[in-house]
This record gives structure tokens, sequence and C-alpha cells, in this order.
């Protein structure tokens, strides 16, 4: 399949006009045959064999797999952080290889908001300036971007910390001036790469309520790479990673079948 549909559906960045378009609109993100091959020390290995994975526009899809199977790697092909070495990647039907370099960081600043494992804040920047951050690489005004800051944090729940620096907060707290920052110039896309990875039970849940309510909201499409089983719970569809391909999908409805078996885990 994925052969005959990258031969077949070569779209330009606008992405206006060209076949097969109208059929695909509601894919954010396609990605179609993807292969990466890393080289360490003369040896190869095949992080991903090949994978064909589509998402829906206002979808909340996990990347699910045990360590090492390929998800940060998949993650940061969708994210336009790293390149296949073949197989396509189309963000809302935008070829990414095609981009130049500017393209390309505009689509990163603009479309995807990015959250991490270990929060990736500036530590000696407050909440604030770590949320403004990005809004002034988009050029927004100063007293604009403060306000729009101060705005996200509250909806984070952070309102009484926008003058904390990192340091000065807790893990899940800092998790959520990252989800914040990746709001801040209203992504189509949240990509979040084992947004629990680095936090307690309970403060992970709160964070994949707070990913999930901001699907709802904002109707953001939100995929998540991880191995957190209470991701089961809030996602509509999974995505199971083995080994560099993906081994099956489960959506919703299955999983509302399988809640009892899931939640226990
Ligand atoms: N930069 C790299 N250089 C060499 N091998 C890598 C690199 N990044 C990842 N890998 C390898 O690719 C495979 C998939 O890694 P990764 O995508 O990080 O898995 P996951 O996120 O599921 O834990 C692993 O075998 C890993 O060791
Ligand atoms: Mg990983």
């Amino acid at each position: 399949m994925s052969g005959e549909e990258a031969a077949g559906t070569v779209v330009s960045p606008g992405g206006e006009g060209e076949a097969g378009v109208d059929l695909l609109a509601t894919h954010i993100v396609r990605a179609i045959g993807v292969r990466k091959i890393f080289t360490m020390g003369g040896e190869k290995v095949h992080a991903l064999k090949g994978v064909d994975f589509k998402v829906e526009r206002g979808e909340y899809v996990a990347i699910m797999g045990p360590s090492g199977s390929g998800k940060s790697t998949l993650f940061n092909m969708i994210g336009g952080l790293d390149k296949p070495n073949a197989g396509k990647v189309f963000i809302d039907e935008v070829d990414i290889a095609a981009l130049n370099m500017y393209e390309l960081a505009w689509l990163r600043c603009h479309k995807i908001g990015y959250i991490f494992q270990t929060f990736n804040l500036i530590p000696v920047a407050t909440a604030l300036d770590n949320v403004m951050l990005p809004m002034l690489f988009a050029d927004m005004v100063q007293a604009e971007a403060q306000d729009k800051a101060v705005e996200l944090l509250r909806k984070v729940g952070l309102g009484d910390r926008v003058f904390h620096k990192p340091v000065q907060m807790s893990g899940g707290q800092q998790q959520r001036v990252a989800v914040a920052r990746a709001l801040a110039n209203n992504p189509a896309i949240v990509l979040a790469d084992e947004p629990t990875g680095n936090l307690d039970s309970t403060t992970g849940r709160q964070i994949i309520d707070l990913l999930r309510e901001i699907n709802e909201s904002e109707g953001v499409t939100v995929i998540t790479a991880t191995h957190d089983h209470k991701m089961l719970a809030v996602s509509d569809r999974i995505a199971w990673l083995t080994d560099g391909a993906i081994e099956r999908y489960v959506s919703r409805d299955a999983l509302d079948i399988q809640e009892g078996r899931a939640d226990a885990r």
C-alpha cells in the first residue's frame, strides 16, 4: 500500500489542486513507508522499518511501545526534527522533505508544539519567559506575548507561578509550563514524547488529563509517544510499535471494551 500511495499522491507545499488532496484532507499527519537506519560503530540499527502512520485532525493518538521500539525516532520524523532514510512525512498535506530550512523552521514554530520527558525549559528564565519565547520567535510584540503567556499559564493551572523559575517548581509544574509553551503559537499539533516519563503516577495522570482537555477545548491534535499505560484510558487511538514497525492500531471503541484490563496495568 505504501509504495502505491507514495507514488500516487505527490502534494506540493501549498497542497492546493493536487490529485488526491480532497480524499486525504482530514489527515493532519501522514507518514508513508518511513525508514530510519542509524549507524553506530559500523553496525546498522533499523529503528523504523517502513512505518505507515496517519492521524486525523483533532485526534488524540498514543504511539505505544517498549523502550527501544522506535517511538522517539518516529516522533522526531513527524516533528520534522530528523529526516527519514526512506519514505515521506506530510504535515497538513505538506511534504516536509520539500521544505527549505526557513520553511521547515516556520512549520516547527507555528504548526507544532513539542513536549519532552525532561521538560526542556530554560532554567534561568521564569515560567512567563519560557512561555513567551516561542511567541517572540514568531515575531509577536512583547506586550501581546506577555498577556498570552499569562493566559496560557492560567489555563494550565499556574496562574500563581508566573514568576517562578524551573528549579522553584515541582516536576509536574514544570511539565505544565512546557504544555503552556507548546500551545504558545496556536499549533495544529502537539507532540509529546514520554510526557509523563519523569513524573509520579498521580502527577502523570494530571498531565495526561490536561493534554486531553486541551485536545477537546482547542481542537488541537495530540500525539504522544509513551509506554505509560495510563495513556490508554484517554487516547482515541493507540498505535502499537514493536521493533520499528506498527504492529496494530486499537481504537477508542475497542479500548472501552478492554478498559478494565487496561486500567489494571
Ligand atoms: N542517534 C542514534 N544513534 C544510534 N542508534 C539510535 C539513535 N537513536 C535511536 N537509536 C536506536 O534506535 C532504536 C529506537 O530508539 P528510540 O526511537 O529512541 O526508541 P524508544 O523511544 O521507543 O525508546 C533503538 O535501538 C535505539 O538504540
Ligand atoms: Mg523514546
